[in-house]
């Protein structure tokens, strides 16, 4: 743990997301905080900050947590613009899927790719995040799809992280799609998945997550490989109805899952079985944005009481977006979120998709990951979507 302290004063305004405190933000006008040894010890008024040897002076700005990016494929190698150019002049991403392009082809650059390049394309895009806001992040893996490569995977986004003191939470996806070797067979990859390549990943992850779509896998093999990874420690969470009505939120609240991620394709029933449950509803509105597909119901979500928290969704294909002050603006601009709701599921509920009770708020005895934004107001991440947002980024109490 990091010893010392920091005190940040002079704080225009300090988004806390603490329920005690006013709205759902919990803002505090001039406000100061002191955070010792990496942990949040006080927070109040600036004007009655004790005495602290390491000062910063935030000028009026505003402070908020830092961002925890709850859904990531940050581990890659290549890219896939000229997809992206196929897709704007009018091919789907199914049907690039379908024949063979789409997370295939980045699978088959990602194997090939040298552990070297693998870790600096991936550190490359940990720095943008943490750049921008970003001090915890969610990383599948999912471009391996066999034992090596996705351990391979599981190690470069751990060594990323520590690299530069950004808080990596690991999640095994090797159900992401059917490699070609398992062509055709996608229940013997199953088989293979359970049997040989989840046993020994898990000791390298938390989560365990599965692709479960029209045309990937069913909700019966996602339910197998879910149950196996439980059985190996590894909590589940879900893509789930991402290009089509496929099951998956029943799935994710049948299983307890910590998230249901995507939910572009949600009838008034599924959004009730989610408000029912605990899981939480990952939006990710760089995907749709990047597709030119509607936004996910975020908004019909949230008025159901369903817990919402936002990702980047980071990946080649669908959503080559790395940064949560632009998410935010799209929830708002796109989605229709209003900036509160967008702010409180960029950081609590990212938090809380990750099971991760310490961080997402500023409030004593949290992690002392904090955001120091280049504006007066948080309203600005929406409302001047192009202004670079960040001005500090505090990690665990030291400024990176
Ligand atoms: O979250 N849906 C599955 N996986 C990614 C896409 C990955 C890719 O196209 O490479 C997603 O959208
Ligand atoms: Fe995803």
């Amino acid at each position: 743990m990091r010893s010392g302290s920091l005190a940040l004063t002079n704080i225009g305004q300090l988004v806390t997301n603490d329920p005690s405190r006013e709205g759902l933000l919990g803002v505090v006008a001039d406000a100061g905080v002191i955070v010792i040894d990496g942990i949040i010890s006080w927070v109040g008024a600036a004007a009655d900050l004790p005495e602290t040897p390491d000062v910063i002076d935030c000028d009026g700005a505003a402070v908020v947590p830092g961002f925890v990016d709850p859904h990531t494929h940050l581990a890659f190698a290549g890219d896939r613009a000229d997809e992206f150019g196929r897709r704007l002049r009018g091919e789907s991403y199914e049907e690039i899927m379908a024949a063979g392009g789409g997370i295939r082809s980045t699978v088959a650059a990602t194997r090939a790719a040298t552990t070297g390049d693998l870790t600096s394309a991936t550190l490359d895009r940990a720095r943008r995040m943490q750049a921008a806001g970003t001090t915890t992040v969610e990383v599948k893996s999912g471009y391996g799809l066999d034992l090596e490569h996705e351990k391979r995977l599981l190690a470069v986004a751990a060594a990323a992280g520590s690299a530069i003191a950004l808080d990596v939470v690991p999640t095994f996806l090797g159900a992401h799609t059917v490699p070609p070797e398992f062509a055709g067979d996608a229940d013997g990859f199953v088989d293979h998945l359970v049997e040989v390549v989840l046993p020994e990943c898990a000791p390298l992850a938390r989560f365990c997550d599965v692709f479960c779509d029209k045309g990937v896998f069913t909700v019966d093999q996602a339910r197998r490989v879910l149950l196996a990874g439980k059985e190996h420690g590894l909590l589940p969470r879900l893509h789930a109805n991402q290009l089509a009505r496929s099951g998956g939120v029943q799935l994710a609240v049948e299983l307890g899952a910590m998230s249901a991620d995507h939910l572009d394709h949600l009838a008034d029933e599924d959004i009730a079985a989610l408000s029912a449950a605990e899981t939480v509803a990952v939006l990710l509105p760089g995907v749709s944005f990047s597709l030119r597909l509607p936004q996910a119901r975020g908004r019909d979500l949230w008025d159901a009481g369903v817990t919402v928290a936002l990702g980047t969704d980071c990946n080649p294909g669908t959503s080559h977006i790395e940064t949560m002050p632009f998410v935010i603006a799209l929830a708002c601009l796109e989605m229709g979120l209003t900036p509160e709701e967008a702010l409180w599921s960029a950081t609590r509920g990212g938090a809380l998709a990750l099971g991760l009770e310490d961080r997402g708020h500023i409030i004593p005895g949290a992690r002392g990951d904090l955001v120091v934004l280049a504006h007066t107001s948080y309203v600005h991440l929406a409302y001047r979507p192009d202004a670079p947002p960040v001005a500090k980024v505090i990690k665990r109490g030291l400024r990176v």
